[in-house]
């Protein structure tokens, strides 16, 4: 028998407020929204782990996990990081901003480690023989722009799951790829194999949510079988 438990508004807000309640993932996509300004309360670092966590828990390629994040919350190194994303108010408003790089040598340092924890994990020895070869072949020979490309999708894909498992914590976000590549580095001292790929700024919304931009229908981006067959 399937128990259910009615929560009335009141208390689902409470809830969302402390976090004990979270939103579907089909509620968090829907509600989701660009965050244009931020109330700047700080967010609790239980909520903060549990956000990040999601982001670990990301797929990727040979599952190499090239994400690093840098999680920015101080008022002085908001201010800094502020000045290097074309002024945007919000990264300095939000309760905190995780700065998502990808690292150009992760692999090369974290082969190892990753096939013993999928050893762990059950992964067969003739899988992780041939991903021993296969994986530096693959990346070794990836010119800049091509590792740029790999890492941004990687990274892109923890992000997003960074962003919604925050929407599903009661947060609101803000994606944001306007920053200038060398002065985020220099705000935060980063390895020169970082890649910065994108900003996420959390928090909550102050004053009124943007306005909804809507979306192309499925009949304007979505074929069928091969272009430009629509999806019936
Ligand atoms: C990767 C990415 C980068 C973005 N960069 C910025 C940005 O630098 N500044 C900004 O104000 N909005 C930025 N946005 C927000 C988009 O403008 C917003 O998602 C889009 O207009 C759709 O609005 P919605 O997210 O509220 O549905 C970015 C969104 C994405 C996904």
């Amino acid at each position: 028998m399937q128990l259910t438990y009615e929560v009335n508004e009141t208390e689902r807000a409470a809830m969302v407020k402390t976090a004990k309640y979270e939103k579907s993932l089909s509620q968090a996509i829907r509600e989701r929204r660009a965050t244009p300004s931020f109330d700047g309360a700080p967010i609790p670092p239980e909520d903060l782990r549990k956000i990040l966590e999601a982001g670990l828990s990301a797929p990727s390629g040979y599952n190499m996990q090239p994400w690093r994040f840098i999680v920015v919350q101080g008022e002085e190194q908001k201010k800094r990081l502020r000045a290097a994303s074309y002024n945007q108010g919000k990264v300095e408003e939000a309760s905190a901003v995780i700065v998502a790089c990808g690292d150009a040598d992760g692999w090369r340092k974290d082969l190892d480690i990753m096939l013993a924890q999928g050893l762990e994990g059950g992964m067969p020895e003739s899988y992780a023989d041939q991903a021993r070869s296969n994986i530096p072949n693959y990346l070794s020979h990836f010119n800049s722009d091509q590792m740029h490309g790999w890492l941004n999708k990687m990274v892109m894909i923890a992000t997003t799951h960074m962003m919604l498992m925050a929407e599903a914590l009661g947060f609101d976000t803000a994606p944001m790829e306007g920053f200038e590549q060398d002065k985020v580095h220099e705000v935060l001292r980063l390895p020169l194999s970082y890649w910065v790929v994108a900003l996420l700024a959390i928090g909550h919304l102050k004053g009124p949510d943007k306005f909804h931009g809507g979306r192309f229908p499925i009949s304007h981006t979505v074929f069928s079988e091969e272009f430009p067959k629509p999806l019936k």
